[in-house]
């Protein structure tokens, strides 16, 4: 993507770093932990001593989520260009006594500095709207990913038309932007996130994004009518 848009997605996470997580749980009903643990448990390697690279980490919630139920010797490495977010990883990452078992970079996703074939799995949450270019987004997980290695997304998505749409964007159109304003003190902010939903592409185009990287078993997941969805998928042995 552009570096204007890239530019405007970091200002708008270093500003509203500090209350990220509390408006996250607000806004959500506190379904996003929910969401993210599933991701994880999909990703289906609790029993290995993994290492695993967390794409758009932010503050860090799906790292220390998979901190804590991978298996011993499992590393994660979670990846963002937003230092304020990062900053709020590695405070709650030490927090939680996960210092050892997570590290965090700050990079673009588009960009990883990391070698060929190393990870065991990727995964992001919230990430996808964000990247702009998803084609490069899938082709870079690819990239890193060890042959047989697993890919996990989990993001929002413009539901389907329909009485539970016309409910999602009241809810999501007019009333979180608001909250998320009084909250933050930043409208432009989750106003910003209201949008990118309405603007994102369909799970089905995910998913054919991910088939065209080279991923084999792509597989979408859908919550809450298709407003939610995990797309897995496999680089091939
Ligand atoms: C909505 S937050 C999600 C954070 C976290 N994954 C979670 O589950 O709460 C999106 C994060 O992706 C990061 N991000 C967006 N585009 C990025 C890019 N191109 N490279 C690196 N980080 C990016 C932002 O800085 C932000 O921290």
């Amino acid at each position: 993507m552009s570096a204007p848009h890239d530019t405007l997605v970091r200002n708008i996470f270093d500003r509203i770093a500090w209350r990220y997580d509390l408006l996250n749980r607000i806004i959500s009903f506190r379904l996003d932990s929910l969401w993210r643990r599933k991701a994880i448990g999909a990703l289906g390697i609790a029993d290995r001593p993994a290492l695993v690279l967390d794409m758009g980490t932010g503050t860090g919630a799906l790292a220390l989520d998979a901190c804590k139920v991978l298996a011993p010797g499992a590393r994660v490495v979670g990846l963002d260009f937003s230092r304020a977010m990062l900053n709020r990883a590695r405070e709650r990452t030490a927090r939680a006594g996960h210092q050892d078992r997570a590290a965090f970079v700050l990079a673009h996703a588009l960009a990883a500095p990391v070698r060929n074939g190393i990870f065991d799995a990727v995964m992001s949450a919230f990430v996808l709207r964000n990247v702009g270019n998803l084609e490069s987004f899938f082709r870079e997980s690819y990239r890193v990913l060890k042959p047989g290695g697993r890919i996990v997304c989990l993001d929002m998505f413009p539901p389907p038309q329909g009485t539970f749409s016309r409910l999602y964007w009241l809810y999501f159109g007019k009333l979180m932007p608001r909250i998320g304003s009084l909250v933050s003190g930043d409208p432009a902010a989750y106003r910003y996130l209201s949008d990118s939903v309405r603007a994102f592409v369909s799970p089905g185009t995910v998913a054919d994004t991910i088939t065209s990287a080279g991923f084999v078993e792509t597989r979408t997941v859908r919550y809450m009518r298709g407003a939610v969805c995990l797309h897995l998928a496999a680089k091939p042995r």
